[in-house]
């Protein structure tokens, strides 16, 4: 019994996920979309799951797969559903985890037909999606909460200012200007900042040894 528990350190632990892209319709053909793989949620949820998590993973779309029973899979598309699908989750989980690249602006109007070209210039309205983690963060009890932060410039502060606005408990900095990391690429260069804004800037790695070091912030908050 010991010994399981060792080898499992989120043996009753229940983990939400989001992954990839979000998709936002123009029209029935077209989409604002971006370059998220979905790797890197998909890396976290399978390296709780080896640790003995059941893990919901909600992710946009994208060509991975996962094979691992603990980790059910929920399919989405939009931001909107992916709202939807972790306000169904969130209430019955122990830990959240936001990795997707969430659509931050849609079209108002999604027209029903095609449209077709006609001026030499074209414009299409936007307005803001809802924000799922700070959402999350509003309604949180006891959920360990842990966010993602893509910045470009005065990242630190960036981050810490996420982490306040979202209600976080730990933000993964993402940071594009090293070379080798980021979107579409194995790995990452990313700095951990927890709510008390300790910095933890960590080597280029992997985005599986990326995961696997959030994992073991999990299991660090509740040993
Ligand atoms: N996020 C989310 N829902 C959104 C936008 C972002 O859940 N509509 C989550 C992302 O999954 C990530 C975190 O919020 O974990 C930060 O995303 P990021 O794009 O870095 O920050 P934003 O809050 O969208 O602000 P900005 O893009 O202006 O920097
Ligand atoms: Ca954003």
């Amino acid at each position: 019994e010991k010994d399981i528990e060792s080898k499992l350190p989120l043996k009753g632990k229940k983990v939400l996920v989001t992954a990839g892209p979000t998709f936002e319709a123009i029209d029935p053909v077209r989409f604002i979309g971006n370059h998220s793989s979905g790797k890197m949620g998909f890396d976290i949820a399978a390296a709780a799951a080896n640790l003995g998590a059941e893990v919901v993973l909600v992710s946009g779309p994208t060509h991975l797969q996962t094979k691992n029973p603990s980790i059910h899979l929920v399919k989405v598309t939009s931001a909107e559903e992916m709202y939807t699908a972790c306000h169904l989750y969130f209430n019955d989980v122990d830990v959240a985890i936001a990795a997707a690249a969430v659509a931050d602006y849609k079209p108002k109007n999604v027209a029903s037909q095609k449209i077709k070209k006609n001026d030499t210039t074209f414009s299409i309205e936007l307005e803001k999606t809802k924000d799922i983690l700070a959402s999350l963060g509003q309604i949180k009890k006891n959920q360990f909460l842990i966010g993602f932060a893509l910045e470009t410039e005065n990242e630190i502060e960036h981050a810490k200012l996420k982490i306040q606005k979202k209600n976080l408990d730990l933000i993964v900095l993402n940071s594009l200007n090293d070379t080798g990391a980021g979107f579409g690429k194995p790995t990452n260069k990313v700095t951990f900042i927890d709510k008390d804004f300790k910095i933890e800037p960590q080597e280029l790695k992997s985005k599986e040894e990326v995961a696997i070091d959030i994992v073991n912030k999990i299991i660090s908050h509740y040993a």
